[in-house]
């Protein structure tokens, strides 16, 4: 059966499928605690999601942190088995739009430096790079008896609306 979804800006019944996405889409997923308390203050979170399931499901999902004119993306995460459908630029892209409307004027975001995917699809978008923070990213499966490092930089990417 094909998808057929709508964006919808999520609260917080949404809380345990958001999670669970998180946790089946990230190497380093938000906890349920961290997403609800993100909520609680400065974030709002928008979503996929197919009502013709017989429960609605939710297949991907944003959250993003607001403070004044300005906006940070917390995270992003698309169901796994419906990556690469053009799902997460259409998210991103339709959340863009309902930030202008409400005067947001910049969008910042923090990406693995080895996350190809994402800073590909940011790039599409029209984010530039703008710095770097060292270590911001623990690796899950960095191993103790290699010499792989157990952390990872982050790319600070950030797009201003005109
Ligand atoms: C990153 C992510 C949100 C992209 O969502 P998606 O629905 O798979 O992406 P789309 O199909 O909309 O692709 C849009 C563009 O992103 C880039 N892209 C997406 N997946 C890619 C991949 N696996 N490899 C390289 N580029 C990729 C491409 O430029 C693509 O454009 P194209 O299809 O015209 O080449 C998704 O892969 C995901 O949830 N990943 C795990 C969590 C994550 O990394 N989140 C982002 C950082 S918080």
């Amino acid at each position: 059966m094909s998808l057929v979804y709508e964006l919808i800006e999520l609260d917080r019944s949404w809380l345990e499928q958001m999670s669970l996405l998180e946790h089946r889409a990230q190497l380093s997923p938000w906890t349920c605690e961290l997403i609800e308390a993100s909520l609680s203050s400065v974030a709002r979170a928008w979503g996929f999601v197919d009502r013709k399931q017989t429960e609605p499901c939710l297949f991907g999902f944003i959250l993003v942190g607001l403070v004044l004119d300005q906006a940070e993306i917390l995270t992003v995460s698309i169901e796994p088995k419906n990556q690469r459908q053009g799902l997460g630029k259409a998210l991103l892209s339709g959340v863009i739009n309902v930030l202008k409307q409400e005067g947001v004027n910049s969008l910042f975001l923090e990406v693995r430096q080895t996350n190809t995917a994402g800073i590909a699809l940011y790039q599409q978008l029209g984010f530039e790079r703008i710095g770097k923070r060292k270590n911001y990213y623990r690796l899950n499966n960095a191993n103790k008896n290699t010499s792989q490092h157990p952390f990872e930089d982050a790319w600070v990417m950030k797009r201003v609306f005109r």
